[in-house]
């Protein structure tokens, strides 16, 4: 199959081919030139208009740019927790909701209570959800099985989950997100040790997660997780500074983290190390927001040339938002970041992060034709917030989402 968009008003290109990751203080080297794209078969073939094209496409007026990638959501899990967020309408911390039994804890047991099909049946649907939003590829994370048992069958999910959806996905074991009932932190850290195996053996993991937090683990246990990162080959990713300062990112620095998460809290002085290393600032916006977190110090990780990365954090408690359109809106407006910054957020850096900007993340001669097509300029993604600007969603080539009003654009 091949196609043809024609005409875009600009097309989101990377200063040079072959980038593994662009540091945010060049964010404004990325392109956005008029111009067209072709896809020949699941990639991505040049940039003149191809009349031979089985698909035209007139995109004139649109921005043509790299499908997202979530770097950083918690499927699957199972149902939701909205009257949570009512408590924290009404005034309760994150802490005391979860002390009380619920936050993690009361989505293990809605997971522990649902059969494998309704799993993957809500997962597939927020997928399908997602596609429409624009994200061609996307994380799976454990952490809401709380047993040796529960976070096997997780990523055993998230493997199955992944034969099921349009995207790409990626899997990452959240094996220490909250202290299973019975367990001290410590002795649950020695129960990760020994599930490792049969985890792994379970999906396809890339990366080992923790959440380090007065609820959930320290910093020894951050540094622990480190280890069996780094003993079994697999990349190390960390939630920190999430709600408190816990001095968490040296710690993950010196563990080679490929990416922290959150940062709402990262201490002025810990963040010139960060921006210099080889270690991904994600930030999760949703999260910061509805959770009335402090906000994350974007603009100066920005400015310092961290590797910037933005996320849904897509899970029934924190962040129960998928839209990256709306991420994008929420990281524009709190960082004071540029359309540019943003976009390199949600592409070719948190491809990085998961391992896969060789073959995502970037419009590329020769790499996966994820491409989207929106209905207007870049600018207005953030200006027109909570609106999903996508058109058009072509996963590996194949055109897997056209919204109806766009469909007179279409000829073949
Ligand atoms: O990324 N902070 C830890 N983990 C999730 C929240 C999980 C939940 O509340 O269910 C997060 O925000
Ligand atoms: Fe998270």
């Amino acid at each position: 199959m091949s196609v043809s968009i024609n005409g875009a008003s600009q097309v989101l290109r990377p200063p040079t081919d072959g980038l593994p990751y662009l540091r945010h203080d060049l964010a404004g080297r990325l392109s956005t030139e008029p111009g067209s794209v072709v896809i020949e078969g699941d990639r991505i073939a040049g940039f003149e208009p191809s009349a031979d094209a089985a698909i035209q496409i007139d995109a004139g007026g649109c921005a043509v740019i790299p499908g997202f990638v979530d770097c950083h959501t918690h499927l699957p899990f199972a149902g939701w927790r909205e009257r949570e967020y009512e408590m924290k309408i009404g005034g309760e911390s994150y802490e005391t909701i979860a002390r009380a039994g619920g936050g993690i804890r009361a989505s293990a047991r809605s997971l522990a209570e649902a059969s494998d099909e309704e799993v993957l049946s809500q997962a597939r649907a927020l997928a399908g959800e997602m596609l429409a939003h624009g994200t061609t590829t996307f994380e799976c994370k454990s952490g809401y099985g709380l047993s040796a048992e529960g976070e096997t069958r997780a990523i055993r999910l998230a493997a199955a989950l992944s034969g099921r959806v349009a995207q790409r996905t990626r899997s990452t074991a959240l094996l220490a997100h909250a202290v299973p009932d019975g367990y001290e932190a410590g002795a649950w850290m020695e129960e990760v040790e020994a599930m490792l195996p049969d985890a792994l053996a379970a999906g396809d993991v890339t990366a080992l997660d923790i959440y380090v937090e007065s609820v959930a683990f320290d910093n020894d246990h951050l540094r622990r997780m480190g280890e069996l990162a780094k003993r079994s080959s697999l990349d190390l990713r960390a939630h920190v500074e999430q709600f408190n300062a816990n001095h968490s990112v040296p710690v993950a620095l010196h563990a080679g983290a490929r990416s922290v998460d959150h940062l709402a809290c990262l201490p002025e002085d810990e963040l010139a190390a960060l921006a210099g290393a080889e270690t991904a600032a994600v930030l999760l916006p949703g999260a910061e927001f509805l959770g009335e977190e402090r906000v994350a110090p974007g603009r100066a990780l920005a400015d310092a040339g961290a590797i910037c990365v933005l996320g849904s954090d897509l899970n029934p408690g924190t962040s129960p938002v998928l839209s990256i359109p709306v991420i994008i809106g929420l990281a524009v407006r709190r960082y004071r970041w540029s359309a540019l910054e943003a976009l390199l957020a949600c592409t070719l850096n948190a491809a990085w992060v998961l391992r896969l900007s060789d073959i995502v993340g970037s419009l590329e001669v020769g790499k996966r034709a994820d491409v989207l097509v929106l209905d207007g300029p870049i600018e207005r993604i953030a200006y027109q917030f909570g609106r999903n600007p996508v058109a058009f969603v072509f996963s590996g080539g194949e055109l897997v989402h056209a919204r109806a009003d766009c469909a007179p654009r279409i000829s073949r």
